[in-house]
């Protein structure tokens, strides 16, 4: 190759990541920031070595087929690999990396903040004040249900799990998880492993998922799992949508039996689920959990890590 690596950056990333992506790129950025379409895709796979999108945009094994064979590594700007079909781009020779430890973090006190304004009726209170009409107070007004002390179940205890649970002690929570395989002590840190999501569930005041989504785990929570909590169970999302049935959770909120939800991430995105707003027990946020500056800088940089590492010639550290 002569010249610099062609590199596409779909979306707005930090001013930081374009900075330093120029220093070993020729940059092409698009400007408009909206998710790159399939034939946007696969038109700027024919002008790029290299592309870093993020979750919005969409790797299906169609698009794949279509990519022109310019195109040699995909640096995502996410974690989550689930808008990518990583068998139909190896299948390509194509190298697809990721971000991962990076967003644990920032992505786990978003988590944090769902659970603890689920529990204490943030949406009803923010809107009293906000709109002029509290206009009363008593010790039975806007009772929540208290974090500290409680039991919480964790679903997926990889770095953003354990991040979490690492919040949740300082709560005094008692962690329960669920996890394909049993962390080592050190890493469990006294959180107790549940061998099956069904015996997770029943111990769960307040149950936090962070699993990818992947095929087997579309609809992980459904109504016969949404059952299995106790009741006035306190359910938080901050992974991907596609791990929840929506209308289960509807049910689950609308019967009482949970006494709410926090959610950052829906089956549809951007746009979310309309139903929800129903329900002033329902918090929800728009896929901000990685949305910190310091935590998009880092995302951005790990991205370019990968890139540097592949035009040198080494395996990136986060190649799939
Ligand atoms: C991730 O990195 O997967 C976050 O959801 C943002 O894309």
């Amino acid at each position: 190759m002569s010249g610099k690596p062609v590199l596409w950056l779909p979306r707005r990333v930090s001013d930081s990541t374009i900075a330093r992506a120029h220093r070993n790129y020729d940059v092409i950025v698009t400007e408009t920031d909206m998710p790159g379409t399939a034939d946007e895709i696969v038109a700027m796979s024919a002008k790029a070595d290299a592309m870093m999108p993020c979750h919005s945009e969409h790797f299906s094994a169609d698009v794949v087929a279509r990519l022109d064979p310019r195109l040699k590594i995909i640096a995502n700007h996410s974690v989550g690999m689930d808008h990518c079909d990583i068998p139909a781009l190896k299948a390509r020779n194509i190298v697809v990396t990721n971000t991962p430890d990076v967003l644990s973090d920032a992505t786990a006190e978003l988590a944090m903040l769902l659970m603890l304004g689920a529990a204490r009726r943030v949406v009803d209170g923010e809107r009293l004040v906000r709109t002029g009409s509290w206009d009363s107070w008593s010790p039975a007004f806007m009772v929540g249900k208290q974090v500290s002390g409680s039991r919480l179940g964790i679903v997926g205890m990889g770095r953003v799990g354990r991040a979490f649970a690492a919040k949740a002690r300082g709560f005094d929570m008692e962690i329960h998880y669920y996890n394909r395989s049993r962390l080592p002590e050190g890493l469990e840190k006294g959180a107790v492993f549940h061998e099956t999501i069904e015996s997770l569930l029943p111990v769960s005041d307040f149950l936090s998922l962070h699993c990818p989504a992947t095929p087997d785990t579309v609809d992980l929570m459904n109504s016969r799992r949404f059952g299995l909590l106790p009741d006035g169970a306190v359910f938080v999302n901050s992974a991907r949508g596609a791990l929840v049935d929506e209308t289960a959770l509807l049910e689950a909120i609308g019967s009482g039996k949970l006494a709410g939800a926090g959610l950052d991430c829906f089956k549809t995105e951007p746009g979310g689920n309309p139903a929800f707003a129903e329900f002033n027990n329902i918090f929800m946020l728009p896929h901000i959990g990685s949305a910190t500056a310091k935590t998009r800088d880092a995302m951005g940089f790990r991205a370019l890590d990968n890139l540097d590492a592949f035009f040198a010639g080494e395996t990136p550290r986060d190649a799939f």
